[in-house]
């Protein structure tokens, strides 16, 4: 098998659709052996069984220690290595800091950031005893500027972006060869992306769901263009890239907001 990620084994999170699917075509089409996990069993199988070749899908809930401690087992006695791990699988809740209740704060940041964490301390172990290996965070903008409506979410992917750091200093200090770097997307077309403005008419933080409106000049991105940065991530050519962020916005967090074809 040819391809940029030839023979390394990849588990994907969070890979039944949006980025995470995308994420997990293209590393299998540059040669991954790619497990997708997901809670949504019926289009993870479907994504899996449309990829084809060595790809399998694993019902996983990330939110679950245990169910990280299985998976792993399961890969190193399949694959015997793990060599990327996207820590893609997230959610996302309308609420300001004053509107958002305990329960959806608490399902935010399960996913986000204690699925990133528990992904990351059983990958690094996995990794370690096998020559070393790539995780890739998914974070977002929402870690670097104030998107009000979505507070939860906003900590969920400070935590992302602030544990990259700590688990990337940790290998390199270790001398373990695991890289760990975040990705900062947005406005990228996926079913969350679709959901979020009826999200916020439900919350009563806005009157009408603003992503249906027409809107001549902003433009969304594509999944692949997320992928395309895993795959760099994911592959050894970004070999010395350890601990730092990759935004990939189309410049929105550093304008006022979408902007045209650029
Ligand atoms: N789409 C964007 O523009 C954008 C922007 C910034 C960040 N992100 C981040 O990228 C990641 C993917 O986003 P997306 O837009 O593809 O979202 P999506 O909702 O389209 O897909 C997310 C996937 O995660 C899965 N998932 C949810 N909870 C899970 C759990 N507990 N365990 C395992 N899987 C679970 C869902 O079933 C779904 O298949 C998320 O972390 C999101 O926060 C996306």
């Amino acid at each position: 098998m040819t391809g940029r990620v030839a023979g390394k084994v990849a588990i994907v999170t969070g890979a039944a659709k949006g980025l995470g699917e995308a994420d997990a075509r293209l590393l299998a089409a540059e040669g991954a052996i790619v497990v997708l996990t997901d809670v949504d069993e019926a289009n993870g199988r479907r994504v899996a069984a449309e990829i084809g070749g060595d790809a399998e899908f694993r019902l996983h809930d990330v939110r679950v220690e245990a169910e990280w401690q299985r998976l792993m087992g399961e890969v190193m006695a399949k694959h015997g290595k793990l060599d990327v791990l996207v820590n893609n699988a997230g959610v996302v809740e309308a609420g300001n800091i004053e509107t958002t209740s305990e329960e959806d704060y608490r399902f935010v940041m399960a996913v986000s950031a204690d699925g990133t964490f528990f992904g990351c301390k059983h990958a690094v172990g996995a990794m370690k005893a096998t020559g070393g290996g790539s995780i890739v965070n998914m974070a977002s903008i929402a870690s670097k500027q104030g998107e009000a409506y979505v507070a939860a979410y906003c900590a969920a992917k400070g935590a992302v972006e602030a544990l990259t750091r700590a688990v990337a200093v940790h290998c390199a200090q270790s001398g373990y060869h695991v890289r760990c770097n975040s990705i900062h997307p947005a406005g990228i077309q996926t079913p969350m992306v679709a959901s979020i403005g009826q999200k916020m008419v439900e919350a009563g933080l806005v009157a009408q769901d603003a992503s249906s409106a027409p809107s001549g000049a902003n433009r969304l991105g594509e999944p692949v263009d997320i992928a395309n940065v895993v795959l760099f991530l994911a592959s050894d050519e970004s070999k010395f890239i350890n601990g730092t962020e990759i935004v990939v916005d189309n410049s929105m967090s550093v304008t006022a907001g979408f902007v045209g074809d650029g």
